[in-house]
């Protein structure tokens, strides 16, 4: 096994325990889908028995009107974490340089390190990034996340051109991007190494089903399309994604109950004497013991507990937004806390 493989830390999706609990560990969508998008589901079962069509034109048309981008720019995967690991395969050569601002999602550096990367990783206070080591090392492949998981806020637009300019690639993760309602996508027109990535798991609920898509020019769309595993979107997914696109007035109502719930929750905790980290996305990061972490655990609530990651010092809670009826549920119970130990 290559010596790599040994340092690499497994990804660590936090605690599932099983009975009655309420999940906001995973930033997930806590809605069902619309009836349409169940119906499609069910309906692409009688199909299962044959392969998906190889070049998913179906799916990647209806990607393409909801963005208005060619489908010629689009690239799909299984999930767009799998598209993390196909960009690093298409670009990066064994020491080439590549850069992820700190704190961020866990994954890059997985398969960056993979690729026997030589990284560079950057530590910004609150994910707020400033371009003087993109100007002084020239990465060959730079790594942002907007919304960034898990500090929740967005990369200004002149930092990401600064950044565009000085790479030779640039993968803008956008997972959470329909919750901050600003992209960066344009930026795949204004330079010509930007790779935008988007998922089906967040706004549209689908995580699920393991829907992912990159925006990029021709060249780079071509190649990560070449490589892809044949048929990695399973039927039914393609269904459900297509649906969704068509089901988008029921999502976006989705959105806005989310988007006014954590701006709720956001207030509430800094009403209770929180450092809240202000979010642009569907989950909110805010420093709290470990032993809160346990309490809401041992009531059914399962929240993400990050201990020391690097570029975040000490321990936090990152809880994802759910139903209001969640929220309440949590809320109540760190009221109760800070009553018990005042400050
Ligand atoms: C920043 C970011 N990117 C990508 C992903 C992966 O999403 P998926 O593979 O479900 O599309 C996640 C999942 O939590 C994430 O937080």
């Amino acid at each position: 096994m290559r010596s790599v493989v040994r340092i690499i830390n497994p990804y660590d999706a936090g605690v599932f325990p099983e009975g009655d609990v309420i999940f906001l560990n995973s930033n997930e969508n806590p809605y069902e889908p619309s009836e349409d998008v169940k119906r499609a589901y069910i309906e692409s079962i009688s199909r299962i028995n044959r392969y998906p069509d190889a070049n998913y034109p179906m799916l990647k048309k209806a990607i393409s009107e909801y963005l208005g981008v060619e489908v010629e720019n689009l690239a799909l995967g299984c999930g767009s974490s799998e598209l993390i690991s196909r960009v690093c395969d298409i670009i990066v050569e064994e020491l080439d340089k590549v850069a992820i601002p700190m704190p961020s999602y866990s994954l890059y550096l997985t398969y960056a390190m993979l690729r026997d990367a030589s990284l560079l990783l950057p530590v910004y206070d609150r994910y707020n990034i400033t371009p003087e080591i993109f100007e002084e090392e020239k990465p060959k492949l730079s790594i942002i996340c907007s919304p960034n998981n898990p500090t929740g806020n967005t990369v200004e637009r002149r930092v990401a051109e600064k950044i565009a300019e000085n790479s030779e690639y640039v993968l803008i993760d956008e997972a959470y991007v329909e919750f901050a309602g600003r992209s960066l996508i344009d930026l795949v027109w204004e330079f010509d190494n930007v790779i935008i990535l988007r998922s089906f798991s967040k706004f549209f609920g689908l995580a699920g089903l393991r829907i992912g898509y990159a925006i990029a020019r021709k060249e780079i769309v071509e190649a990560l399309e070449k490589v892809r595993l044949p048929f990695a979107i399973p039927t039914p997914g393609v269904a459900s994604a297509v649906s969704a696109i068509r089901s988008l007035d029921y999502y976006l109502e989705v959105r806005k109950k989310i988007v006014e719930e954590r701006e709720r929750v956001s207030k509430e905790l800094v009403r209770l004497g929180f450092e809240v980290y202000p979010s642009e996305a569907n989950f909110i990061l805010f420093k709290a013991d470990r032993e809160l972490f346990e309490e809401l655990l041992r009531q059914g609530i399962v929240v993400r507990n990050l201990n020391n990651l690097i570029g975040l010092e000490g321990n936090f809670i990152r809880m994802t937004i759910g139903k209001r009826e969640e929220n309440d549920r949590v809320l109540k119970l760190l009221e109760s806390k800070c009553r018990d130990t005042p400050t």
